[in-house]
């Protein structure tokens, strides 16, 4: 099983067009060494030539052009992504749906809350019915359902969505009233090897069902947004702490490396990383504390094989 990660940022990808922190300056002006990254998504196959997209990000376009195995190329008109599965509904994650109106009906995969904030607060379900249209496959409605999902097409694949706590985006009725299927992660088990990844681009809160999921993973890619909740605020760029985005900060009590550290050996990977992290720039300090982790950055273009 190949996993590619599609875009390794957070929402506003890196740089952000509007930012000058010293991450999106530095990288612009060449005075840090970094990458460049897209906004959030990963891609995953077993047969390197059927894929299901997972969150379909604003620079799906560019992400599709600089990853070929997404183009078998078998017919005139083509694509090897045969379904989408979404995580939640924030605009960094779904914006790419409208970027693929000029193929057939999207198999889309959802929680039943994500598919109707698609039908209202944003809803790309009925902009979309006048050009490709998407067929709905419902998916973990409930916190304790865990069943596995199957998508035609995709063999040697299972797909367990895991509900958890994040937040469901700033334009969702469900953003002061959370249900339960707001956001989910993923754990995707490849049937032959049966080695596990679990993905969870947005990640609030680990209660014992997330903890397991991760424990049971080979691989965990996982929030890495901010590196402490207050960060943007520090910047004076923002309000908002990670909490109340319903991001999980990286650094100190409570935080992702403290949970990541008690995994034991595996490969642990950090994935939408806002452009405001002090780890995005490969000779910080911070890049240094997570390398004695053993913990890994996300980069756009990376390939996981489990
Ligand atoms: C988030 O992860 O908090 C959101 O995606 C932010 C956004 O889309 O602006
Ligand atoms: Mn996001
Ligand atoms: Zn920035």
């Amino acid at each position: 099983m190949k996993i590619i990660i599609l875009g390794s940022s957070a929402g506003g990808g890196f740089p952000q067009w509007n930012c000058n922190c010293r991450n999106c300056d530095g990288i612009r002006k060449g005075t840090i060494r970094a990458r460049a990254r897209t906004q959030s998504s990963i891609a995953v196959s077993a047969d390197g030539v059927n894929w299901v997209l997972i969150n379909a990000s604003p620079d799906i376009l560019a992400q599709i052009q600089a990853t070929p195995a997404l183009q078998p190329g078998r017919a005139d008109r083509d694509t090897g992504i045969a379904a989408v599965m979404l995580m939640d509904a924030q605009i960094d994650h779904v914006a790419g749906l409208l970027m693929l109106r000029e193929g057939k009906p999207l198999e889309l995969y959802c929680t039943p809350s994500v598919w109707d904030d698609l039908n209202h607060g944003l809803p790309l379900a009925s902009v979309l019915g006048h050009y490709c249209g998407m067929r709905w496959h419902p998916i973990a409605g409930a916190a304790d359902d865990l069943s596995p999902v199957a998508i035609p097409g995709i063999a040697g694949i299972r797909f367990i969505p895991v509900a958890l706590k994040s937040k469901a985006p700033p334009y969702s009725p469900h953003r002061q009233q959370p249900r339960a299927d707001d956001n989910c992660g993923l754990l995707v088990e490849n049937t032959a090897s049966g080695k596990v990844l679990f993905y969870a681009p947005g990640l609030g809160e680990i209660d014992p069902r997330v903890e397991t999921a991760m424990r049971s993973a080979d691989c965990v890619l996982v929030d890495g947004t901010l590196w402490t909740g207050d960060e943007m605020i520090r910047m004076g760029l923002s309000a908002k702490t990670a909490s109340d985005m319903g991001h999980l900060h990286l650094y100190g009590t409570g935080g992702m490396i403290e949970l990541l550290d008690t995994l034991g050996p595996r490969r642990k990977i950090l994935v939408h990383i806002n452009n405001t992290n002090p780890i995005l720039d490969e000779d910080s300090a911070e890049r240094a504390l997570l390398s004695r982790h053993g913990i890994e950055v996300a980069h756009d273009g990376m390939e996981i094989l489990l």
